[in-house]
């Protein structure tokens, strides 16, 4: 591509698309195949971060790619969400809930991550006549309104104000948010670890003591598996490995294999609810998108026939055994999502950018900024492991 077209797809970027922040990565990318990303100008980049946790089969995987050609040829768009049998979501739910436990047998397919959110909460008021609703700090479930409500930092919410009414922001893991729980309690929406807060699992005895409070106040229990689902976690769901189950979870980000996806699941006889006092009680023109359905079922099937979930504990020894290094405070990981704790956001900051003139793309998180995030697609092999935990060493070795 001759030069002055590069720069002009730059300013054109600045200057027609908004913008979300003052410093985006403005990388071009013109194509992406497994953990491998190529811009404009030929460079390759390793992907730690799978564009947050999305591409956990790897970017196109032929696959996906061949589910989304083929259901391009049969129909696009024909209705408003749940009146046409479309086989992509009918067979997209049947594999999911039968990877579920058996109560959480209904799914509704939205558009994103923040809208299965919004769709959780309504319902859990329908459920229950109930408004209250207890969140955590340092959660995220995404940024509309309602979810930004359940937002667990005061510095994204403020400026949005006024939000939802009757939400408590209580602190995860702590035996006083238990007790907050009461008969007035509508829900409880939790991330199962928390992502953004740089990787923080909650104590077992924990997570069990908020599923029995919620159950004895007839409180809906949300879990957040936008992130920790598809196996990121190293178990196909991040709740598994607390023995115990949620009423309600919010799937996004890899549901979709690459394409836009959002679901929330819950049992039958609560999703019914929605279909009288009002009819239509939760409505979405483009949620559960035949190509998208397609690309996520065709996803899900490679994760769980190529088994990808069962070396995610290998690689995340991997890079752990990979990533001494004095500069780095801690690692904090479940599976392939793992935080590494350096001393200051500046010194991330600078480091990935390092690593980025290297050839390896990592990122910080949302309340953990002093944190790089490592989260490749699964299917990363050992060599792109070994290879891109030496760029960061190299970096780090500098800072
Ligand atoms: C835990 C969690 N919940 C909800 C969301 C919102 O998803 P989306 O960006 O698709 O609306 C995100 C997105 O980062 C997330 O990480």
């Amino acid at each position: 591509m001759p030069q002055n077209a590069i720069s002009n797809q730059r300013q054109l970027f600045l200057r027609h698309v908004a913008q979300t922040s003052p410093s985006p990565l403005s990388l071009e990318i013109v194509k992406a195949k497994g953990c491998k990303l190529y811009d404009n100008k030929g460079k390759e980049y390793i992907d730690l971060i799978a564009g947050i946790s999305v591409c956990n089969v790897g970017h196109r995987h032929p696959k996906v790619i061949k589910a989304i050609k083929k259901q391009a040829d049969n129909y696009l768009h024909l209705l408003v969400y749940g009146e046409m049998i479309e086989t992509p979501q009918v067979q997209y739910a049947k594999l999911l809930t039968d990877h579920l436990p058996k109560s959480l047998n209904a799914v509704y397919f939205t558009n994103s991550g923040t809208e299965a959110t919004e769709g959780a909460m309504k319902l859990a008021k329908r459920v229950t006549g109930r408004t209250q609703m207890i969140a955590f700090n340092q959660s995220y479930h995404g940024s509309t309104q309602g979810a930004l409500s359940v937002m667990g930092d005061e510095y994204w919410r403020n400026a949005f104000r006024p939000l939802l009414p009757d939400i408590l922001h209580l602190e995860y893991n702590s035996p006083e948010a238990i007790n907050e729980i009461t008969e007035r309690t509508a829900c409880v929406i939790a991330e199962t670890i928390q992502a953004e807060k740089g990787v923080y699992a909650p104590l077992k005895q924990w997570l069990k003591l908020l599923r029995k409070k919620c159950s004895e106040t007839g409180t809906l229990l949300i879990l957040d598996e936008i992130q920790t689902g598809f196996g990121r976690t190293g178990s196909l769901w991040g709740f598994e490995k607390f023995n115990i189950v949620p009423d309600i979870i919010l799937l996004g980000k890899a549901l979709g294999g690459g394409m836009p996806l959002g679901a929330f699941v819950a049992n039958k006889k609560l999703m019914n609810l929605f279909t009288e006092n009002p009819v239509l009680g939760h409505i979405t023109t483009f949620g559960g998108h035949p190509v998208c359905c397609a690309a996520g079922l065709a996803a899900m099937k490679v994760l769980l026939n190529e088994k990808l979930v069962d070396r995610v504990h290998e690689k995340e020894f991997l890079f752990r055994e990979c990533l001494q290094h004095p500069r780095i405070k801690a690692i904090r990981s479940r599976g392939l999502l793992m935080a590494l704790e350096l001393d200051t956001a500046a010194d991330v900051i600078q480091v990935a950018a390092s690593c980025l003139r290297k050839g390896v793309l990592t990122d910080w998180f949302l309340f953990a900024p002093h944190c790089i995030r490592i989260a490749p697609p699964l299917t990363i092999k050992e060599k792109e492991i070994r290879e891109a935990c030496l760029v960061m060493v190299e970096v780090l070795n500098k800072i």
